[in-house]
């Protein structure tokens, strides 16, 4: 699992910042940066920069930034800080060193994953032979699908036969006992060894990673099981893997679309949507929610429209909600699942299925209605109020009133007496809002604030200053002789502090102190933060001066906070200061 971290320390020295991005998008050089179209939004004139020296990217259009290739490769490919380290090891091909991994079972997963590999393999190119003419007709002519599609996701036909898959893998070396390890072949009573899937067309299920870790795989007619899907195994596990986020992680369209089917996907990745996924056969998981929240800012549930999909829509939503993600909730009407919407009505007509998929109001009016008994009259006037607080949160004013209506007609009161509540509801809202707006318009640097409470910074002179410590340490490792005493402690900023206690404890150990080996550490939003104090103008030629004034600034914050707190720790602390001035530092 650990990888060393003299390893990412090497690995990070080798990778060269403008050849990564350089991966993605073409980048000219001008001055001492780079320049190119930004890689993480769509955009026609280039506002994405890459400094070499500072090992820096930042886009001026989507606000994008951070530090160091590593960091780069998480937010790009959406991986975490050791895939990212294990993603870029394999393009400059050095082999990543893994410890604490029984070094056998790592083997062994390489081994299954390889040969998941080439059972898709095969199983894509018996589209073109005789034995997989029929799973051809299926996939091109029942279910519609473009040759364009069927390659992006591999798609494929299991022949009809015992032993088709089990022949072509034992030329490439396999062994019976893998193909069963792997899911790919059953035992019966016998002992009888034959391959699981037959007569079926194939869904290769790949991970974010890029690697096949298992198959879906379904009849060509009507019979049972519909759906056969590999076992979790060694390399699979249903409930952590979604079908074709692989795929949708690099959507640029914001969300992403959850279906309960392999086909649903596949139809909306082909009518345009390139942002849908599926869980697989199984309800939505937490570690699922996790991954898409990952990917994009908002999930739309598009399951099937019968009672089943509505019912698993609802457990869904709450398990959305807790990653912080946005949740709409999409209803297929007039037909049974998204694939058959866009079979019947285009995917013109999906799209306003989407810009109309409420904030899963439906959901949370059940949810109210099931907390009161409405023959109480009591109860009735609880529920109006609490339905009345819902409905005032809606922004189009015709679901207000749909809404409002409904809620109205549920316990036998006049929608006119629903819309003067909900209007008061609202009325209260905006002067609350007013209010806040006001003491935001009074309070200007509150407004430049980040929404991560841990970057929010209470004592802004003094932050301020921290944020020059630290770039004066990133700019220059030799500056660390001037830091005197100045301590974690003393910081105003936990973040700052924190990040500051990290370089301590590198420099310390005679480690690098390159921002971007914390990647690992911090949130997103701090690494972009660590890109904003790195990217401010800061002169090195009086840096030991600069370095000076902003620890005195740094104490001075310091000393006025004490004095608060404790007056006579405060001059006791004053004077011990004094009497060790120049004495012990840090170094
Ligand atoms: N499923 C499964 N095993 C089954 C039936 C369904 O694993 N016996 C899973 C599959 O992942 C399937 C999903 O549940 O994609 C949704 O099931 P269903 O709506 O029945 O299938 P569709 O994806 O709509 O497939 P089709 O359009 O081919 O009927
Ligand atoms: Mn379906």
């Amino acid at each position: 699992m650990a990888i060393p971290e003299r390893f990412i320390e090497e690995l990070s020295a080798r990778c060269d910042l403008v050849d990564v991005v350089g991966d993605y998008v073409p980048l000219t050089k001008k001055g001492k940066d780079y320049w190119g179209l930004c890689p993480f939004h769509n955009e026609k004139t280039p506002s994405f920069s890459v400094s070499p020296e500072k090992r820096l990217f930042c886009c001026f259009g989507c606000g994008k930034k951070g530090v160091g290739s590593i960091y780069f490769i998480m937010e790009k490919e959406g991986l975490s800080f050791p895939d990212a380290v294990r993603f870029l090891a394999r393009r400059v091909g050095m082999e990543v060193p893994e410890t604490g991994e029984d070094p056998g079972y790592r083997r062994r997963r390489e081994r299954l994953l390889e040969l998941n590999k080439q059972a898709a393999r095969f199983f894509h190119s018996q589209m073109e032979e005789e034995a997989g003419a029929e799973g051809r007709a299926y996939l091109y002519e029942k279910r519609k699908l473009s040759r364009g599609i069927i390659t992006r996701f591999g798609l494929g036909v299991a022949p009809d036969g015992w032993d088709h898959l089990i022949a072509a893998m034992s030329a490439l070396g396999y062994e019976k006992q893998d193909l069963l390890e792997a899911g790919l072949a059953v035992k019966n009573q016998n002992g009888r060894i034959y391959d699981r899937f037959r007569n079926r067309v194939m869904f290769p299920i790949i991970n974010v990673r890029g690697e096949v870790i298992g198959f879906g795989g379904r009849v060509l007619d009507d019979s049972t099981p519909k759906y056969l899907n590999s076992p979790d195994t060694p390399v699979y596990n249903k409930s952590r893997n979604l079908f074709a986020l692989n795929i949708a992680k690099k959507s640029k369209q914001g969300r992403i679309i959850l279906t309960e089917g392999y086909m649903d996907t596949i139809s909306l990745h082909q009518a345009g949507f390139d942002c849908a996924v599926a869980s697989l056969g199984t309800a939505l998981t937490q570690e699922h929610a996790q991954l898409i929240a990952r990917y994009a800012p908002e999930a739309v549930i598009a399951y099937d429209g019968d009672q089943a999909g509505v019912t698993a829509a609802q457990r869904a939503i709450p398990i959305l909600e807790k990653t912080g993600m946005e949740v709409k909730v999409l209803r297929v009407t007039g037909a049974k699942d998204p694939d058959e919407y866009l079979k019947t009505y285009g995917p013109e007509a999906f799209a306003k299925l989407i810009d109309r998929s409420d904030n899963h109001i439906e959901y949370r009016l059940g949810q109210i209605q099931s907390k009161y008994r409405l023959e109480d009259d009591g109860q009735k006037v609880e529920f109006l109020r609490e339905c009345a607080q819902l409905v005032a949160g809606l922004k189009s004013p015709l679901e207000r009133d749909i809404y409002g209506t409904r809620c109205a007609k549920l316990c036998g009161v006049s929608p006119e007496a629903m819309a003067q509540a909900v209007g008061e509801e609202r009325r209260q809202r905006r002067r609350t809002e007013e209010r806040r707006q006001r003491r935001r318009d009074l309070n200007p640097a509150a407004q430049l604030q980040p929404k991560e409470r841990d970057l929010r910074y209470e004592n802004m002179k003094s932050a301020r200053a921290e944020e020059g410590v630290l770039r004066l340490l990133m700019l220059d490792e030799g500056m660390f002789r001037s830091l005197g005493r100045l301590k974690e402690e003393d910081f105003s900023s936990p973040f700052l502090g924190r990040v500051y206690g990290l370089f301590l404890e590198r420099h310390r150990e005679g480690k690098p102190v390159e921002p971007e080996l914390l990647a690992g550490q911090l949130t997103p939003e701090q690494v972009g933060r660590l890109a904003e104090i790195l990217n401010h103008p800061e002169g090195l030629s009086h840096g030991e001066e600069a370095m000076r004034d902003y620890i005195k600034m740094i104490e001075t914050e310091r000393a006025k906070r004490r004095e608060d707190v404790d007056p006579l720790l405060a001059a006791r602390e004053k004077y011990l200061e004094k009497k060790s001035y120049g004495g012990r530092s840090n170094e």
